[in-house]
């Protein structure tokens, strides 16, 4: 068990299951865009961690570009996002995946979509670590998930309570009171 400031957490993936689910993320991205180059988009800052892992394992010509979108303040969401900040990369007519940490609501991933996509990409896909569908509040799913969890607040791994909790190898959840 850990606690972050107010809260206590218990570990609830563990590093090996994330590295082992990581490289078969990436496998399935090796497979599927075989003879394409791939560019691709990480939000900062809970993908830092997921991003660097899985890109170690992709085998394809590829770029990556670190974005950046507002965030949750506490452990509900606001509900809002901001503009994407940091898109360097030319993005038209090329192959987009955009990493994420965790899918929730589905509000940011929107977002960043609709923003992207004005830029004219070939394609856009999602790839998430972490998927809550009892959250989402999308149409389409995100294409490539790592784990599908429960609707409870998770830390680690590169996702953050306060600002607190990215350096943890392990993810946590929340534990109950
Ligand atoms: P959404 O817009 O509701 O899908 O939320 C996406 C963003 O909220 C993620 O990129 C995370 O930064 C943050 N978030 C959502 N759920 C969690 C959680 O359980 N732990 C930590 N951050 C979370
Ligand atoms: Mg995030």
């Amino acid at each position: 068990m850990i606690q972050l400031q107010d809260k206590s957490f218990e570990v609830f993936i563990k590093e090996a299951e994330i590295l082992k689910e990581v490289s078969s993320l990436a496998e399935m991205i090796n497979k599927e865009y075989q003879g394409k180059e791939v560019i691709f988009i990480a939000i900062l800052n809970g993908a830092f961690m997921f991003s660097s892992d899985l890109i170690k394992c992709i085998t394809l010509p590829c770029e990556i570009s670190f974005v950046k979108v507002s965030s949750y303040k506490g452990t509900t969401s606001k509900g809002r996002v901001d503009e994407l900040i940091g898109l360097s990369t030319k993005i038209e007519n090329k192959h987009v995946i955009i990493l994420e940490d965790i899918v929730d609501t589905g509000i940011t991933i929107d977002k960043i979509k609709t923003l992207l996509h004005i830029e004219n990409p070939a394609s856009v896909k999602i790839c998430t670590l972490l998927f809550k569908p009892d959250a989402f509040l999308g149409k389409v799913e995100p294409e490539f998930v790592g784990f599908s969890i429960p609707n409870k607040f998770v830390v680690g791994y590169g996702l953050d309570y306060n600002e607190k909790g990215r350096n943890i190898k392990e993810i946590y959840q929340l534990k109950e009171e």
